[in-house]
């Protein structure tokens, strides 16, 4: 949605966002809408994108300079969307996106915390990347409650499940 209050930016499509030219479509993307689902968001009401906009051939996993390139080749499409889009927040999912738009290396030591966009003064909410619970399910709690942060300093209004009392209860899967 180009004119969403919150933006979400990932790493890069995978082999289904790449047949599809949607981002978050394979595995992660449906434990991303299961996740929005239960925060009474749709992804309707997102502007959703990745960091880098192509996916390497064969899917080979780019050296660290290589990574380093793409990123610089692929960053501006990424600022030039968030400069139409105008989110009031952007969530970085993962530590590729957050490193690359806060400067903050690692994703553990930022997860959850509302940090400035690099030479900007757009607010960013850092959030672990829904392929990583898919490794430790236990994070997925971690996943809604950065989104819901994001959703609320945007002004969204959520209706999350069992949060009659006003207190964020999330139940992760069991
Ligand atoms: N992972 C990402 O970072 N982006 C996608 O679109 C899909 C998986």
């Amino acid at each position: 949605n180009p004119k969403a209050k919150v933006m979400l930016v990932g790493e890069a499509p995978g082999y289904d966002e790449d047949k599809k030219g949607v981002p978050f479509v394979g595995v992660a993307g449906q434990l991303l809408d299961f996740i929005l689902c239960k925060l009474g968001i749709e992804r309707e009401d997102l502007y959703i994108t990745n960091l880098i906009k192509c996916r390497p051939p064969n899917n080979t996993l780019p050296k660290a300079s290589e990574l380093k390139e793409i990123v610089e080749s692929c960053k501006p499409h990424l600022m030039s969307e968030i400069k139409q889009v105008k989110p009031k927040v952007v969530v970085t999912l993962g530590g590729t996106a957050t490193a690359s738009l806060t400067g903050v290396r690692f994703i553990s030591k930022c997860e959850g915390l509302v940090l400035p966009m690099e030479h900007t003064k757009i607010k960013t909410v850092a959030c672990y990347h829904p392929a990583y619970v898919l490794r430790s399910p236990s994070k997925e709690s971690n996943i809604a409650r950065a989104l819901f942060k994001a959703m609320t300093i945007a002004g969204m209004k959520l209706k999350p499940k069992g949060m009659e009392t006003g207190v964020f209860d999330y139940e992760i899967r069991g």
